[in-house]
């Protein structure tokens, strides 16, 4: 989709300049907000990620490694010249192109310090794109933890496009793995896709806790990517808005993933932080199955993957859903930790949001899980006969 839209993303229209104008207004004041984040939120993610590509110019402007109380000017977040991203990216080379996102294209690039980064270039530079993008810019450069996707910066609200720089994750998004281009890699095994769920579980709810609550809006397996140690990282906040203390939800337009979208939304036009947990619990189905979240291909009743996995669960018939290659008939610990997600995702994908669990509790439960799977595990390996042998592990751990 959106890619035969080329031809509106350079004009440059009343509505930027006007945008513009109130894009920098909305920037200054979302650095003082930022400013007072980081003095209320100081360190709660934990250890910042280092990273040795980062350069001292980089450090001067943003607060990645630095001390939140300098001042409020560390925490702007750094800005690209057009030119240079234009270069950095090929001139926007197709063969640069990482992904369309519906509405934006990612593209691969190079900056001369030698980072390589991930360019967002949005198809429509109209006012709510703008906003759109001022609000991504404006979450995102607040917020440090090491399952989500890192925003180095963007170009100035003034320059002819508006673009965005990310870290770049090299092995691309869950979805590419479970049934994209990269599934017949088949990397992604039982173990893994448990630690997935938990970092990217680890990432919702530490957008949860903010205050002001941040809810993600679009959580899917497109939207989570993997580094080389199958790491997760949450991306995309584009859909996200600060939510108003005061306020349990927000009412806007619909926004959001058909497959993935929180079925009470259609009927309060509301998203609160259980719509997330929703999305997340169709992640879940995602992992355990392999399947995507809508197909067209599979029988009517079958097409919404949230649907398909609530009647499997409920009749008993959890083997027809799982993905054969995970060992779940042949491996009774990997057969008990699935049972226990697919039971978890069931009740994150509970119609009424009272019933769904919070961010912070599916987490738990995750972790639960897991640490009941790695005692039986080991136990397991103790015998000579063991089912449960050569469990791969990651040289490192977050
Ligand atoms: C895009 O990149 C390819 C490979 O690097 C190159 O051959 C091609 O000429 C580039 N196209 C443009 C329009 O620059
Ligand atoms: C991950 O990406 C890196 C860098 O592109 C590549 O060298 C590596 O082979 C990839 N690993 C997998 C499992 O795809
Ligand atoms: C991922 O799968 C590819 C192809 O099967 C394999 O070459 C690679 O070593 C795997 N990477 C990891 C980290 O397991
Ligand atoms: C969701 O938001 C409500 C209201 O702001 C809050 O009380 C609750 O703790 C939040 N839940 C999670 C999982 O963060």
């Amino acid at each position: 989709m959106g890619v035969t839209n080329k031809g509106r993303r350079n004009k440059i229209n009343k509505h930027i300049l006007i945008g513009v104008g109130v894009g920098i207004g909305v920037f200054l004041l979302s650095s003082a907000l930022c400013f007072a984040w980081h003095r209320h939120q100081k360190r709660r993610e934990g250890s910042p990620s280092s990273n040795p590509l980062i350069g001292s110019s980089y450090a001067e402007t943003t607060s990645r490694r630095g001390d939140p109380e300098l001042g409020s000017t560390t925490f702007q977040t750094h800005f690209f010249s057009y030119q240079e991203l234009q270069e950095a990216t090929n001139y926007f080379n197709v063969s640069n192109e990482l992904g369309d996102g519906g509405y934006s294209t990612v593209y691969k690039g190079k900056l001369k310090d030698g980072r390589t980064v991930a360019v967002k270039r949005l198809y429509n530079n109209n006012y709510k794109r703008i906003e759109q993008f001022l609000n991504e810019v404006k979450i995102l450069s607040c917020l440090r933890h090491q399952n989500l996707v890192t925003l180095y910066g963007c170009t100035p609200p003034e320059s002819q496009e508006l673009l965005l720089v990310y870290e770049f994750i090299p092995n691309g998004t869950i979805a590419d793995h479970l049934h994209g281009s990269r599934s017949n890699q088949k990397n992604l095994t039982w173990p893994l896709r448990m630690s997935i769920a938990i970092e990217t579980a680890e990432a919702l709810a530490y957008l949860h806790a903010i205050d002001p609550l941040i809810i993600h809006r679009d959580v899917k397996t497109n939207n989570i990517l993997v580094d080389n140690n199958f790491h997760a990282k949450v991306a995309d906040f584009g859909l996200s808005k600060l939510c108003p203390t005061d306020a349990t939800h927000i009412s806007t337009a619909p926004q959001g993933t058909p497959g993935y979208l929180d079925p009470e939304y259609h009927q309060c036009f509301q998203l609160t932080n259980k719509s997330d947990v929703y999305s997340f619990g169709v992640v879940l189905v995602e992992l355990i199955s392999s399947k995507l979240a809508v197909d067209l291909k599979r029988q009517t009743s079958e097409i919404n993957l949230a649907s398909m996995a609530i009647h499997k669960i409920e009749n008993c018939e959890l083997e027809q859903l799982v993905d054969p290659f995970l060992g779940y008939q042949s491996n009774m610990v990997v057969k008990m930790a699935i049972s226990q997600m697919a039971q978890l995702a069931f009740i994150c994908l509970q119609g009424e949001k009272e019933m769904r669990p919070t961010m912070k509790e599916v987490l738990e439960m995750l972790k639960d899980i897991e640490s009941k799977m790695q005692i039986h595990q080991n136990t397991e390996t103790l015998s000579p006969n063991s089912v449960v042998d050569n469990w791969p592990s990651r040289g490192s751990t977050p």
